[in-house]
């Protein structure tokens, strides 16, 4: 198929990607959407799943009913489908349905410290918070150096791995970097962990929707021991997120959250609790969600995400190199062609703050972009240069801008033409800088 009609075919998936929306002058203009990155509109396969499943919606597991049976067995293939999608070992691993990538890291996370509480975890300056927070309460927590361009160092990985000796419980790392996009090498960085004793989790917020994913075999010093993902960063946006690890981690210890439905039998006396992955999924579980993201695998897949991937590169790559030549942008990110990236970028503009770049952008583009430190507080830091006095400063002045970013972040329906139309008004901003800051000063 040719790009064009890939692209076309592409966007015709997708709902709602011809909503019209007021600019700030009043006319309406098709809604330009680059904040994909934060959360994707649904594919129209998920929203006709929903409807088409919604007659036949019931409680599962332990109902007798027709329609009980039947959910429970949606559900339940739906597991399947997760361990052939993200190549797991339906002998080996788990899947458990979470809300989000947060939901599932903070699962791990309290697991963890239950079996390895005098254990070091090597988190890395690129994390989400996501994958921060959840173990800095319960772990000494180390993290792993960026380089001058925010490329994860390896050497100071192995650096870390050596001065603890053996102490390292798991390197916990990001799959894609939501704030430069880099993908980072996960295979080399399981070997290098695996070497050491450590286990390894990824965090595929970024990664799983946008390129296809392999956790490699058991065994194997590339296997991926941990992976977290969120359905809604996949065209699916109905509360599930996903967990998968060895069976083992589960089997032991208790379940962070506790309740109906992760039990087997309760006295005043004990507590047995249920099977993995039943032992994780306390409360009645996104039967509706779950759905939904099977609906967006299938989808996925039938299209192929290597083609989505290669897609989607062209479209960053294009959007890069156009961003370059505008006078005062500045680029966060390293864009060698060979570089392996997700289709998302941040920058800034000298002498507009982010806040209200953004807020231009929107108001007089109809382009939805997303600003600040996008909870990637290390990272940005870092690629800003804010010293501890900064942040000192800014942690205690309320009423100062914290300094930040704006970031577009692409999806499998957007375009050229979109591209276009945002380095146009970019050029506009750039050119007019004052009269823009003037009209929408109250925004900052
Ligand atoms: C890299 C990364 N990890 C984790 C998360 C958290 O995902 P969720 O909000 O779905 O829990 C995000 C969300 O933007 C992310 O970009």
């Amino acid at each position: 198929m040719k790009q064009t009609d890939f692209s076309k075919y592409l966007r015709s998936s997708v709902l709602g990607v011809e909503t019209k929306i007021p600019l700030a002058s009043g006319h309406y203009v098709t809604a330009i959407n680059f904040d994909n990155a934060a959360t994707t509109p649904p594919l129209i396969s998920v929203m006709n799943g929903i409807v088409n499943f919604a007659p036949w919606y019931s409680s599962i597991h332990r109902g007798k009913g027709f329609k009980s049976r039947l959910s429970s067995n949606t559900y339940e293939e739906g597991r399947q489908i997760i361990y052939d999608f993200i190549k797991a070992d339906k002998a080996k691993d788990t899947v458990i349905f979470t809300k989000n990538t947060t939901e599932s890291i903070n699962i791990i996370a309290y697991r963890f410290a239950q079996e390895n509480g005098e254990s070091v975890i090597l988190s890395t300056d690129m994390e989400h918070l996501a994958n921060d927070l959840p173990w800095r309460d319960k772990f000494t927590v180390e993290y792993v150096s960026i380089d001058g361009v925010g490329k994860l160092s390896l050497n100071d990985l192995e650096d870390k791995l050596i001065k603890h000796k053996g102490k390292v419980a798991l390197v916990t790392v990001t799959g894609a970097s939501n704030v430069t996009g880099y993908i980072n090498p996960i295979y080399k960085i399981a070997q290098i962990a695996h070497k050491y004793g450590a286990k390894i989790l990824v965090d595929g917020a970024q990664l799983v929707p946008h390129v296809s994913f392999d956790m490699k075999p058991h065994g194997s010093l590339e296997h991926i021991d941990y992976l977290a993902f969120s359905s809604h960063k996949m065209y699916a946006p109905f509360g599930v997120g996903v967990l998968v690890g060895p069976k083992e981690t589960f089997e032991k210890g208790e379940p962070t959250y506790k309740g109906g439905g992760d039990v087997r039998l309760v006295s005043r006396n004990f507590i047995e609790w249920a099977d993995s992955p039943s032992k994780d999924e306390a409360g009645t579980p996104n039967i509706m969600g779950v759905n939904a993201l099977i609906d967006s695998v299938k989808t996925l897949k039938l299209v192929g995400l290597d083609a989505i991937h290669e897609y989607e590169n062209s479209l960053i790559h294009y959007a890069i190199s156009e961003l370059k030549n505008i006078p005062g942008i500045d680029l966060y990110c390293y864009d060698k062609k060979e570089d392996e990236r997700v289709a998302l970028i941040s920058f800034t503009m000298k002498g507009i703050p982010h806040s209200l770049l953004a807020e231009i952008i929107s108001r007089e583009g109809g382009i939805a972009v997303r600003d600040g430190l996008f909870c990637s507080h290390l990272y940005v830091e870092k690629m800003l240069n804010l010293s501890e006095n900064d942040l000192d400063h800014y942690r205690t002045h309320h009423n100062v801008l914290i300094p930040g970013m704006v970031r577009i972040s692409f999806g499998l329906y957007n375009n050229f033409d979109e591209i276009n139309k945002l380095i146009e008004l970019l050029y506009k901003i750039s050119k007019n800088m004052k009269s823009y800051t003037a009209l929408y000063k109250s925004f900052i």
